[in-house]
């Protein structure tokens, strides 16, 4: 049966993890997407470090013709970090970004990880709202927090009720 995407002629998308020949395109995608207007600080080594390290995440969505948007995430002890997510700008309000953030979720909390933290532009209210509508909370402004160009937010999903989480040892 075909879903609403197709029914208006859209490719159907799949996501997976990044393979390393992907680096230099999610690097590419990163500086147009999202630091636009910043000094360019994933490139290519960068993002292929994060495919290859074990405590990273990256993932990519994609079309069977082209990228349409990708994910990195980073898992500490106790809680993830959400580094980038971005998703074309023709590929947007299908959620995507919504299945990419939920798979890097239900990671963190199959490894027992129970708050995801992440910083967004101050001024990027597309996104501010896209992740208040995933369950992020805005818990603190941090001036000049992008290379002392642009505040930043400071939003937390708390994966475990944080009484539960008090608990463990
Ligand atoms: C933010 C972003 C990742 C959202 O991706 P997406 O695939 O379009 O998001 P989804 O389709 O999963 O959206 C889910 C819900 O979030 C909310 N939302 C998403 N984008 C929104 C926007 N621009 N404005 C307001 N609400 C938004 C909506 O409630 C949406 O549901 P709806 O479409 O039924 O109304 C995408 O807009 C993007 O890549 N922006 C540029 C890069 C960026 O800002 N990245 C985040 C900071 S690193």
């Amino acid at each position: 049966m075909k879903n609403y995407s197709q029914a208006r002629g859209e490719h159907p998308i799949e996501i997976r993890l990044a393979r390393n020949s992907e680096a230099q395109a999610l690097a590419e995608m990163s500086r147009k997407l999202i630091e636009q207007g910043l000094t360019w600080r994933w490139q290519s080594p960068q993002m292929l470090s994060r495919i290859k390290h074990p405590d990273s995440v990256v993932l990519v969505a994609r079309t069977r013709v082209e990228l349409v948007g990708f994910a990195v995430m980073e898992f500490h002890d106790i809680h993830a970090h959400l580094n980038l997510l971005a998703v074309s700008s023709t590929g947007r309000r299908r959620r995507t970004g919504t299945s990419l953030l939920n798979w890097l979720e239900k990671s963190a909390l199959e490894a027992g990880i129970g708050q995801v933290v992440l910083e967004v532009r101050y001024n990027n209210m597309g996104a501010r709202s896209f992740y208040r509508e995933n369950h992020y909370e805005e818990v603190e402004v941090l001036p000049g927090y992008y290379q002392g160009k642009e505040n930043a937010v400071r939003m937390v999903h708390h994966l475990i009720e944080p009484e539960i989480e008090k608990q463990r040892p």
